[in-house]
């Protein structure tokens, strides 16, 4: 599959890293192409965004959500029609708090592109374990959340190419429960804090089922 990246930082070219080595084709949009080659970070080619969008079959955003429908809006929505798009960001403001506090970034672009096949995932992760499951002492959670039910397949089978088993993934349903996705990560920074790193995850543990009428929730 040809993914295209809008960014080219941490979370990027971890991923392009990753997927590269599962046999796909990627390739790094910049708004600046010709001062990121040649970065000693993984080789990746790096072009301009509207050209790695072009090449794409699915697109990756992995800039900043302050920032990304800004970018979305340089690349224009005819470039993005029928594009599946892997929603990674978060909007944090320089003082860590949400960019989009009472919505998503996930539902914004998805309604500013009706066309685009919007899927956010791996947000809740710090971008070394997104690509590395292994890392972590046990299976644990990826959440997926999109209104387009192939697409969402498309990034399933993506996420086990990185290594995340199927039982890994949890399907929230559609695009409006980005929400939790993103907001999760003031969550997230709290369990950083505490473990002093972000190297983790967390995994949904569903309750031994007790029979009918015995659920107090
Ligand atoms: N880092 C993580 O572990 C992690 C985990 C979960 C979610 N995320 C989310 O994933 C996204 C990417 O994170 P990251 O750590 O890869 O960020 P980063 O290292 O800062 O890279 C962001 C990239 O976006 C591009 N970009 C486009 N417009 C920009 C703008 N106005 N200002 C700055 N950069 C702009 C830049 O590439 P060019 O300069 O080449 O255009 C830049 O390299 C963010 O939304 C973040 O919240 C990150």
């Amino acid at each position: 599959m040809k993914i295209g990246f809008l960014g080219t930082g941490n979370v990027a070219r971890a991923l392009a890293t990753g997927w590269a080595a599962a046999g796909h084709d990627v390739v790094l949009g910049s708004r600046k192409p010709g001062e990121r080659e040649g970065r000693p970070d993984g080789g990746h080619p790096v072009t301009g965004l509207a050209e790695a969008v072009a090449a794409a079959d699915v697109l990756v955003n992995a800039t900043p959500g302050t920032a990304s429908l800004d970018v979305l809006e340089t690349i224009g929505a005819a470039a993005l029609a029928d594009k599946v798009l892997i929603d990674v960001a978060v909007g944090l403001t320089g003082d860590m708090r949400l960019s989009h506090p009472g919505v998503s970034l996930g539902e914004e672009i998805q309604a500013a592109y009706p066309d685009l096949r919007v899927v956010k995932s791996l947000c809740t992760l710090t971008a070394a374990v997104m690509v590395a499951p292994h890392l972590l002492e046990g299976p644990s959670t990826v959440f997926l959340s999109g209104d387009d039910e192939p697409a969402k397949r498309t990034v399933a089978a993506l996420l086990t190419d990185l290594g995340w088993p199927a039982t890994s993934l949890l399907d929230l349903g559609d695009i409006a429960t980005a929400r939790g996705q993103e907001h999760f990560a003031l969550l997230f920074l709290g369990i950083a804090g505490a473990l002093g790193t972000h190297r983790f995850n967390v995994r949904v543990v569903p309750a031994v089922p007790t029979g009918p009428g015995t659920d107090p929730a």
